[in-house]
């Protein structure tokens, strides 16, 4: 399932329409709702170009960060732009990661792509380890369809379905996730989404 959008312009040029975008903001307000600790391993789905795991870079400097994207491009440019941390192509539906592997694992602006959203909640239950917790930040309108109309029919990028928050709260819930937490991100129909593992 390759998204020809982002490997035409995965890269330099997603690098800066993502900041044009305001892609920043959202990811400062999801690094800030994880525990700040001495060490901790991360795990990115979906990682773009890498930005938000540079953020986290210097957020938490003692981590272990990884980030996974389906786009050849998008990897290649952040293998190039931050040697550092290690990147993996891989599907967020069948992640290329052993059982209860990360800490923390997060996602940002990349779940409306999913065709079965479902299964990417599940692989990040899977890879988790036990006290683990999953943040996931993206475009969740309460009423999807006009979105997605013009989404699919103007931008074009691969998008498949906008999730409504409740929506994502029982894909969470159905995963395993518990004491789950939605936070709004000041931005209009944007939504942070947080699950723990606990057992
Ligand atoms: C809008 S970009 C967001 C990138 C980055 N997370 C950020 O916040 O800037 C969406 C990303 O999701 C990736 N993507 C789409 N479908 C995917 C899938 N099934 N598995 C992993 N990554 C996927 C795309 O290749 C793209 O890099």
């Amino acid at each position: 399932m390759s998204n020809k959008f982002y490997e035409l312009f995965g890269g330099s040029i997603y690098q800066s329409a993502s900041s044009k975008l305001g892609f920043s903001v959202v990811h400062r307000k999801l690094l800030a709702l994880i525990p700040k600790k001495e060490h901790l391993n991360i795990l990115d789905v979906g990682c773009g170009t890498g930005k938000m795991l540079s953020h986290m870079a210097s957020t938490f400097p003692a981590s272990e960060l990884s980030g996974v994207d389906l786009s050849t491009s998008m990897i290649r440019f952040a293998k190039k732009k931050y040697p550092n941390i290690s990147f993996t192509v891989g599907d967020a539906e069948n992640l290329p990661i052993e059982n209860e592997s990360f800490e923390v694992v997060t996602n940002s602006i990349s779940f409306h792509h999913y065709h079965y959203p479902q299964k990417a909640v599940d692989e990040a239950y899977r890879v988790l380890k036990s006290g683990g917790q999953f943040l996931l930040v993206d475009i969740s309108p309460r009423k999807p369809k006009v979105l997605d109309f013009l989404t699919t029919h103007f931008v074009r990028d691969g998008h498949v379905g906008f999730i409504t928050p409740n929506n994502m709260r029982s894909m969470f819930e159905k995963a395993g996730f518990e004491n789950i937490v939605q936070h709004k991100t000041g931005i209009p129909t944007i939504w942070i989404t947080v699950g723990y593992k606990i057992s």
